[in-house]
């Protein structure tokens, strides 16, 4: 590679999980830090970062093909970056494959990426997918600014080796953030603009630590202790699995205020024989046990889950579990997927991989029981006032946009500022958000 001059502007382009949008924010300030000003786009920038994501199929096509596009027939090409789990999954391979890029990057190494941009300014290629992650936050800047609702990354890394998931071999073994360094970070966030802070991690209530004097607690006890700061008004936490969360948690739905009543509980599938081929170490029944205890505890609580159709050797029957599991427990929202094969994971190689045809119906059907069931949520809090969270404006003049308690998605117009706290009266239930009226 040829030296290059050092970048003026950078542009972090993020793909994927809230995970990687927190990293990417973490990336930037780094950047900013070096003096580097952020561009508006990747096209204008003297250095691009592609934060990537392999969790799904054609991850890594997506990444050549934005490189392809911002860099041929270009005379002065941008210096570009490639992190986040692709880079992590096949470093070695983007570096062969593509001359355009200079620095790979592992999602547990992104703090060493300003020296790493020192060499490729001095014509150095390199490579960084060291694991120890605890290293990392230690070496970021503090933070500087936020939007009204922020994320916190607590936890990171999966132990659970669900048999399609690739997390585990590009996150790494769980580890936990140290209580201190969380408590600061959360206190700092909302100095600098948080009102809402959603604790982040693969499998967050997995969570566990010491707190200032030493007691072993562990994601009820974080959350205990994040309530108390002040300014903060509101907090969320995801992505967790159902066998982590204990009695201490379900009982700080209860009653914690700031503890919104939205839980992200991901099931996959409603078929007990699919569950334990997937390596998920719970039934539909003990799913649905779980849930009515978090309700009983909580009970205007909003759910929300991850599916996946088509896992190999998924018959029309398992399947139709799938639904049976949508129709028992009513998700106020959802996120589906047909199962992709990851490379190196079990399920990759097991028998009876599902046709596609055969995955796209099954995704169609599920969707929309999904959809007539989040439309029903969206109706039954067709008037109820609650508190919406301001965070951004709307398209149209005097329109804004914010979050209900249940994570809807609330638009109204009237007099009040990005990062207030409003009530507002929900009069209108569309399709996946609500229209309402500042009351
Ligand atoms: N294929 C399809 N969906 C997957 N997910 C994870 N791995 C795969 C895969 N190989 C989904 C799961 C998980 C979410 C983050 O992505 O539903 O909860
Ligand atoms: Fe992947 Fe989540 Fe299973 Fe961990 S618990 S292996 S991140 S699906």
């Amino acid at each position: 590679m040829r030296k290059t001059a050092p970048p003026k502007t950078y542009r972090v382009e993020s793909f994927g999980c809230q995970m990687n949008v927190y990293d990417g924010e973490r990336m930037e300030e780094m950047l900013s830090e070096q003096g580097i000003s952020a561009a508006a786009a990747g096209e204008d920038a003297d250095l691009v970062v592609l934060n990537t994501c392999h969790i799904r199929e054609k991850a890594s096509e997506k990444v050549y093909s934005r490189i392809g596009r911002l860099t041929k027939g270009k005379d002065n090409p941008p210096l570009i970056a490639v992190a986040g789990c692709v880079a992590q999954a096949e470093g070695e391979e983007i570096m062969a494959r593509s001359d355009a890029v200079s620095m790979v990057v592992g999602p547990q190494a992104y703090h060493r990426l300003p020296a790493m941009l020192e060499r490729a300014v001095d014509g150095q290629r390199s490579t960084d997918t060291d694991m120890p992650a605890d290293a990392k936050f230690a070496a970021l800047p503090r933070r500087r600014k936020s939007a009204p609702s922020a994320f916190l990354t607590i936890q990171e890394g999966c132990d659970k080796f669900c048999t399609y998931c690739v997390v585990p071999y590009t996150r790494g073994a769980e580890i936990s953030r140290p209580y201190s360094a969380l408590v600061d970070e959360a206190k700092k966030l909302v100095e600098v603009g948080a009102k809402e802070i959603t604790l982040l991690g693969q499998n967050v209530s997995a969570w566990a630590g010491e707190d200032d004097k030493g007691r072993a607690i562990g994601m009820a006890g974080l959350i205990r202790a994040l309530a108390e700061v002040p300014e903060l008004a509101r907090l969320r936490y995801m992505t967790s699995h159902p066998a982590d969360m204990d009695d201490a948690l379900i009982e700080a739905h209860g009653d914690i205020a700031k503890l919104m009543p939205f839980l992200h509980l991901p099931v996959q599938a409603g078929n007990d024989r699919v569950l334990r081929a997937m390596n998920r170490s719970h039934t539909a029944e003990s799913y649905l046990k779980l849930l009515d205890r978090f309700r009983a505890a909580r009970p205007d609580l909003a759910l929300s889950g991850d599916f996946i159709v088509g896992f190999p050797g998924e018959t029309d029957a398992e399947f139709e579990d799938t639904l049976k599991m949508v129709d028992a427990v009513g998700y106020a929202q959802a996120y589906s997927f047909k199962y992709s094969p990851r490379p190196g994971t079990p399920a990759a190689t097991m028998d009876g991989q599902v046709a596609p045809e055969v995955m796209d119906e099954r995704l169609q059907r599920l969707q929309a029981s999904l959809s007539r069931d989040q439309l029903a949520f969206n109706a039954a809090s067709v008037g109820k006032t609650c508190q919406v969270l301001v965070d951004r404006q709307g398209k149209y003049l005097g329109q804004l946009l914010g979050k209900s308690p249940w994570l809807q998605s609330v638009h109204f117009t009237g007099d009040a500022s990005i990062g207030d706290l409003v009530n507002v009266e929900l009069v209108e239930a569309l399709g996946s958000s609500l229209g309402g009226r500042l009351v």
